[in-house]
């Protein structure tokens, strides 16, 4: 892997949105569309890797996805096993890291399983990061996070600080994303890093998620490196 350069993000989360569309478009079964959907992904996680990014956030499945048909979430959570299984030797060859944000306690056992097998077999790899967040919401990874302070007895008015309740987020030592690319146009955040992303910058595209191409995630960060971040300060 190439280190990364000061010209590329360190930190990019994805909202992988528009699949749905992608293949209504097609008179095809939204399924489809999360087929073609996981090739873009994969796709998308080899040019960050050869990029040098150092960590890809992806929103596979949210909180809220639940909501969603049976067949559909049934759909969604097999491309996620064949993933995980699938791709283990391309990890290897590639010195990804896999890891998850979100509650892994809801997610279907054998995922759970499979998921902390792909995490502990992929531990020692110090490429890419990729974090899948799975059956995650950024509200209830802030609610998890408040409960563990109260668990190891760590709420009250002096240790609540913005340090303490980061440090019991799902992966603290991950740093904030730099930059949260949003596919197929719509101008919202939908639960994805609420905490960490207070400084991101964002970036809407309006091309569906199925049609996103290596070229995409270049012109995302060409306009990422052409925002100028003060992070609540005045321009020097
Ligand atoms: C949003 O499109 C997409 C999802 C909820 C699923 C994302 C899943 C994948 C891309 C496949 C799994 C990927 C990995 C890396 C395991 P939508 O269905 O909301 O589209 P719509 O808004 O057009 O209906």
């Amino acid at each position: 892997m190439t280190p990364a350069s000061p010209a590329v993000p360190g930190h990019i989360g994805i909202i992988m949105d528009g699949n749905g569309r992608w293949a209504k478009a097609r008179q095809q079964p939204r399924a489809q569309g999360h087929l073609e959907g996981l090739r873009r992904a994969k796709r998308i996680v080899k040019a960050a890797s050869d990029l040098g990014v150092r960590y890809l956030t992806l929103y596979v499945f949210s909180t809220e996805n639940w909501k969603r048909a049976a067949d559909e979430v049934g759909f969604i959570m097999a491309l996620v096993r064949q993933y995980l299984k699938g791709e283990l030797a391309f990890y290897r060859q590639n010195r990804i890291r896999i890891r998850h944000a979100g509650d892994i306690a809801g997610l279907p056992a054998d995922i759970g399983r499979i998921l902390r097998e792909a995490m502990e077999e992929t531990r020692s790899f110090t490429g890419l990061q990729v974090v899948l967040a799975l059956n995650y919401g950024g509200r209830d990874e802030i609610i998890r996070a408040a409960r563990k302070m109260a668990a190891s007895g760590a709420l009250d008015k002096e240790t609540i600080t913005e340090e303490a309740l980061s440090r019991h987020l799902d992966n603290p030592d991950i740093p904030d994303p730099d930059l949260i690319i949003r596919s197929a146009g719509e101008y919202r955040i939908s639960n994805f890093l609420l905490w960490e992303g207070a400084y991101a910058e964002y970036y809407v595209s309006r091309k569906l998620w199925p049609d996103w191409t290596e070229e995409d995630l270049s012109a995302a960060i060409a306009a990422f490196n052409a925002r100028e971040r003060r992070f609540g300060g005045i321009s020097a």
